[in-house]
């Protein structure tokens, strides 16, 4: 194929390439089920964009080469939109979604028969207008001032659900209304990318689609993960007849290829499009993008022209509202709040608005580098953002709208609280108040938390009465409460004889939890429901987990020995004899060791210089920077919990608790008095099919055993899986009962 000249050939193969290129555009983009790998991909795209420089004849409109965008524009071009590009009317409640129904009924004279509409969910994005001439996409406008938009043609063709070019479309012109929109996930991660590259950060998943299709540069639009659905006819200029119904309409664009929403539906009167809203309503979240309400239309198209128009929007048509989930308010001024752990929270305080069906005049701005990050300011018109059940949060500033004397938010050196020093490190982004628990707002978070449902769950022990306990010095740490009379109680305002009665009881009755949800009571910084719960599992006992050092859960292992190596260093460990003297071990080990330097035997001679040790070591122990021992520890939380047995102050006080009376039966679960175990020890090994190891602790240690991590001659039996390794070896030589997984069944049950 030589230079210009054209041959059938060229055409041939050119015409091939485009069809296997839209073919696995369609696999993976629409289908999640790509056929070829990226790299096979990009050599059919790159041969086609290849052919078509050599052979720009060949070029057209709707090939798949044009998706990635063009070179950049000085700026847009007008276009004249030939059918106006309408906006709708809301409604707001039932009632208001009734009068419409109504009114429709009254203009079609309808006296008694009902209605049909067809709901689509309200796309929260930027509508646009679709060409098709022939069957091929040749232009795409924005809706601009509903007469004239902008001509965003090679921004639209990088959208990758948009066609090209239709099926079976009939000749001539096809001009078709949609939504561009980006979907949450996709926001989120455009967001993660823009700070890292310091660019811009959208306020939301709307700002950031019509931000992505107005770009002067289609090259950047091609990167940003857009998403297109249509929803409506323009001008058609076609010589077939046009389908009857707007759900018709839908169906004939989908065939062509068009993307429609796959909620849409058909419903037989005004009653069932209120069920579709609440429906809808209450999957929101759900749902993998933002829509901010429900459209309505009526489904005959002949019923549609009979109605009309009013102004800019059609009388067939109205928009039913969700509750706004942002609203733009004031920004008043800015407090810090101080947490359990220290930590300084700024906190917005806000003119109040209404939003997301609740009055706010509060919002997280979380730290310090959201704040700059978001670009706030004090006296700032931001947007305030109000989702679902999520707390609300200040999601940016209308820079525009920035008075000349709007202030930085700066963070108090002093706690506003204890006023001692606050520390801001640097691998963090928290600022921490330096008090500890001399700082009564620290203080006062700790016993909050304490008592709450999740923790110690003492009912009737809210924040007023904790106020008047901390203010009166009757409690200040959390083992106090089980020091509280009745007179004390009585003395408080607000508590009346029966009321304390119940306090105490509830107190009382506190004692009874189990380790799981006294670990989480603890307060331990960063560690949540699940982790105290996978640590009340793993230890079984607080002793346990209060004298597990740092290298217990996450082993540091030998510098340099990688798994593989690990794995040939306990394998060979397993023969090392039960008897040798501790002065024999390093000639052992050189001797036996094959390929460990004589840096990396002393190494580990010197953290296991004992020979049952040196048996009993894992893959994981050995393994420089193995994996953590307890899921959902890693090492920064690792070094917070044994921060936190580490103080002297801390042990007095999980003392003082179990003193006072504070009592666990089993690590997670109260237990149904089933002790059949008790007074056993066990040891796990090996993997296991149906049960996770964490899963047998648990089991075995709810009926009363105890579950360690050595064998030795105490060990009651060596609960064994795939692959047990040393440990197996080790209670074979002490002639300890071997269990295996169908045996711990029946143990079990
Ligand atoms: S129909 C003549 N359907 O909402 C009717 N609009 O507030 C034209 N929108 O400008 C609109 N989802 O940008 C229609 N399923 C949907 C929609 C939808 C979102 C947007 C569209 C319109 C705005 C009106």
């Amino acid at each position: 194929m030589d230079g210009t000249e054209v041959t059938p050939e060229v055409k041939r193969r050119i015409k091939k390439l485009r069809d296997e290129i839209v073919h696995h555009n369609r696999q993976y983009h629409e289908l999640d089920q790509p056929e070829v790998t990226d790299a096979e991909y990009d050599v059919l795209f790159r041969e086609l964009q290849s052919l078509e420089k050599q052979y720009p004849s060949l070029i057209t409109p709707d090939s798949p080469t044009s998706r990635v965008g063009a070179a950049p524009l000085e700026k847009f071009a007008k276009v004249e939109h030939r059918q106006a590009m309408l906006s709708l009317d809301n409604a707001f409640s039932e009632k208001e979604l009734n009068d419409f129904n109504q009114r429709i009924k009254d203009r079609l004279k309808l006296k008694v028969a009902t209605v049909e509409y067809v709901a689509e969910p309200k796309l929260d994005g930027l509508a646009v207008s679709l060409v098709y001439e022939d069957g091929v996409f040749v232009q795409g406008a924005t809706r601009g001032d509903g007469n004239t938009g902008e001509d965003i043609t090679p921004n639209l063709r990088t959208i990758k659900s948009l066609p090209l070019s239709l099926k079976d479309a009939p000749d001539g012109r096809i001009e078709v209304r949609g939504e561009v929109f980006i979907d949450k996930a996709a926001f989120e991660a455009l967001n993660a990318h823009q700070a890292r590259q310091n660019d811009k950060v959208f306020v939301n998943p709307r700002n950031a689609a019509a931000g992505s299709l107005r770009l002067l540069d289609s090259s950047i639009t091609a990167q940003r993960p857009l998403r297109i659905i249509i929803y409506a006819m323009g001008l058609i200029e076609i010589d077939d007849a046009l389908p009857e119904t707007h759900w018709d309409m839908l169906q004939w664009f989908s065939a062509m290829g068009l993307p429609v929403s796959d909620q849409a539906q058909k419903l037989s009167d005004i009653s069932q499009c209120q069920k579709y809203y609440d429906r809808i309503l209450a999957g929101r979240e759900s749902l993998d993008y933002e829509i901010d309400g429900i459209v309505f239309k009526v489904n005959s198209l002949q019923q549609q022209i009979d109605l009309g128009f009013v102004s800019r929007a059609p009388r067939w048509a109205v928009a039913y509202k969700f509750p706004a989930e942002e609203a733009t308010t004031l920004l008043l001024s800015v407090d810090f709040q101080v947490g359990r752990t220290g930590a300084l929270t700024p906190v917005a305080r806000l003119e109040p608005v209404f939003v997301g069906g609740a009055m706010v005049s509060n919002a997280t701005l979380h730290n310090m580098d959201e704040v700059s990050r978001k670009g706030i300011y004090i006296g700032d018109t931001v947007i305030v953002r109000r989702a679902g059940d999520v707390i609300p949060e200040v999601v940016g500033a209308v820079t525009s709208k920035r008075p000349a004397d709007a202030a930085e938010i700066t963070l108090p050196a002093e706690c506003p609280v204890c006023a001692s020093p606050v520390i801001v490190s640097e691998d963090v982004a928290v600022a921490k108040c330096s008090g500890g628990f001399n700082c009564n707002a620290q203080r006062r978070e700790v016993l909050k938390h304490f008592v709450s449902r999740r923790a110690m769950n003492i009912d009737g022990l809210g924040e007023k009465i904790i106020d008047q306990l901390l203010e009166r010095k009757m409690v200040s740490r959390p083992s106090d409460f089980y020091q509280l009379t009745k007179d004390q109680l009585l003395e408080l305002d607000l508590v009346a004889d029966k009321s304390a009665d119940n306090l105490l009881n509830a107190i009382d009755a506190s004692k009874q939890t189990t380790l799981g949800r006294f670990i989480f009571a603890l307060g331990i910084p960063e560690v949540g429901e699940t982790t105290a719960k996978q640590l009340a599992i793993h230890f079984g006992a607080i002793d346990a987990l209060s004298a597990a050092p740092y290298d217990y859960y996450v082993p540091t292992g030998i510098p340099g020995i990688g798994k593989t190596r690990a794995s040939r260093i306990v394998e060979t460990l397993e023969s090392l004899p039960g008897d040798t003297k501790p002065e024999s071990l390093k000639e052992w080990l050189s001797g036996n060791l094959t390929g460990v330097k004589p840096a990396e035997v002393d190494a580990l001679l010197l953290r296991y210089p004992e020979t049952h040790q040196l048996q009993n070591l894992s893959v994981a122990e050995i393994q420089s920077k193995g994996e953590s021992r307890v899921e959902g520890v890693g090492q920064t939380m690792a070094g917070l919990i044994v921060d936190f047995f580490a103080s002297a102050d801390n042990q007095k006080e999980v003392n003082a608790l179990i003193e006072a009376g504070v009592q666990w039966e089993s690590a997670t679960v109260p237990n149904d008095g089933d002790e059949s175990l008790a007074g056993n020890i066990y040891v796990i090994s090996g993997k296991f099919t149906d049960m996770s190891r964490d899963q047998i602790t648990a089991a075995l240690v709810e009926k009363g055993a105890k579950v360690t991590g050595s064998v030795s001659k105490k060990t009651t039996a060596l609960i064994c899986g795939e692959a047990a390794g040393s440990k197996l070896a080790k209670a074979q030589s002490l002639g300890v009962e071997i269990i295996d997984e169908n045996a711990l069944a029946g143990l079990l049950n």
